[in-house]
C-alpha cells in the first residue's frame, strides 16, 4: 500500500531511523521468564490478594493479545522498514514475553484459575477491537498515539510494582516497567524523526493524545476484567458481590496510586515543547490530571 504522499517519506537507506543506542546510560541485558524463579514466590503474600488477582489476570490476558496489534501495527508502518522490523522482531516479542510471564505468575499463585479457557472467551470479544481502522491514518499520529499507550503501561506497572510486596513479583513488575519505559523511547524517537521530516501541528498532536487518553480509560481493562470475573470460580467468594462493584473498586484503587508526575511528564514529550515550556506547564497539569484521576 502506498503511504499517503502528505505523511513524510520512508527514510532513504542512508537516514534509516535507528533504536536508541543506550538505556537510561547502559544497555542492560533483557530477562528472560526462564529466568524467573517462580518456585521462589511467597505464596501466603499474595494469594489472598483479590485486588492483585484481578489486576495481574487481566494484564495477562492483554498482554497475550498484543500479537494482533503487533501485525496491525508493522502492516501500518510497512513504508518504514525499521519501524516496522523493530515492531515485529523486538516490541511484539516483549509484549508478548509480559503476557507469558504473567501467566505464570498468576498460574503458580492461583493454579484452579481456568486462565485459557478464560483468556479464550476474552480474546474472542477482544480481537474484534483490533482492526487497522482502530489505528490513526496518520503514521505520526499514531506513533504520539503509542506513546499514550506505551505511558499508560509504565504508570500501570509502576502502580502495580507498588502494591506488591512479594518479592518475585516486585522483580517481574519491575521488569516488565522497564521494557515499557524503552518502547515509550522508541515510539517517542521515531516520532520525532517523522516530525523532522514532515511536522505535524502542536494542535494535531494534542488531539491525538487526548483522544488515545480518553480510550485508555475504557475497553480493554473492561473487557479483561470481565472474563476474570467470568471465570474466578472458587477464588473470592466470600468478597465483591457484583462485577460492577470490584470494577469500581480496582479503578478507583488504580486511579488513586497512579503516578501523575511521571505520566504526564512522558505524555508531554511528544508535544516537543521547549524545555522551559514544558517545566512551567507541567506543575499546574499534574495537578489537574490528579485530581481528574481521583474523581
Ligand atoms: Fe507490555
Ligand atoms: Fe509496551
Amino acid at each position: 500500500m502506498q503511504p499517503n504522499l502528505s505523511y513524510p517519506p520512508p527514510p532513504r537507506r542512508s537516514e534509516q531511523l535507528t533504536p536508541p543506542s543506550k538505556t537510561e546510560g547502559k544497555t542492560a541485558p533483557h530477562w528472560r521468564v526462564q529466568d524467573i524463579d517462580f518456585s521462589a514466590i511467597d505464596r501466603a503474600a499474595v494469594q489472598g490478594n483479590e485486588d492483585l488477582f484481578f489486576l495481574l489476570t487481566s494484564a495477562s490476558f492483554i498482554e497475550t493479545g498484543s500479537d494482533t496489534y503487533a501485525v496491525n501495527l508493522a502492516e501500518h508502518f510497512a513504508a518504514w522498514p525499521e519501524i516496522a522490523s523493530w515492531l515485529s522482531a523486538q516490541w511484539e516479542g516483549e509484549e508478548l514475553q509480559h503476557g507469558t510471564a504473567l501467566r505464570a505468575y498468576v498460574e503458580a499463585v492461583w493454579p484452579a484459575f481456568p486462565w485459557q479457557q478464560a483468556y479464550d472467551s476474552f480474546f474472542a470479544e477482544y480481537s474484534q477491537l483490533c482492526t487497522v481502522e482502530e489505528l490513526d491514518p496518520d503514521p505520526r499520529l499514531e506513533l504520539v498515539a503509542r506513546c499514550v499507550v506505551e505511558t499508560g503501561t509504565t504508570a500501570y506497572y509502576h502502580t502495580l510494582r507498588e502494591l506488591s510486596d512479594e518479592p518475585v513479583l516486585s522483580q517481574l513488575l519491575g521488569n516488565i516497567r522497564n521494557d515499557e519505559v524503552n518502547h515509550f523511547k522508541h515510539f517517542l524517537k521515531f516520532f520525532k524523526e517523522m516530525q523532522n521530516e514532515s511536522p505535524v501541528g502542536r494542535a494535531r498532536i494534542a488531539k491525538a493524545l487526548y483522544r488515545r487518553l480518553k480510550e485508555l480509560r475504557e475497553s480493554d481493562t473492561e473487557i479483561a476484567l470481565r472474563h476474570v470475573w467470568g471465570h474466578k470460580g472458587r477464588y473470592f467468594k466470600g468478597s465483591a458481590t457484583t462485577f460492577e462493584g470490584m470494577a469500581q473498586r480496582i479503578y478507583e484503587l488504580i486511579s488513586r496510586s497512579l503516578p501523575a508526575d511521571l505520566a504526564v511528564r512522558m505524555l508531554l514529550k511528544p508535544m516537543l515543547l521547549p524545555p522551559r515550556v514544558e517545566g512551567l506547564i507541567r506543575t499546574p497539569i499534574c495537578r489537574l490530571a490528579t485530581r481528574v484521576m481521583s474523581y
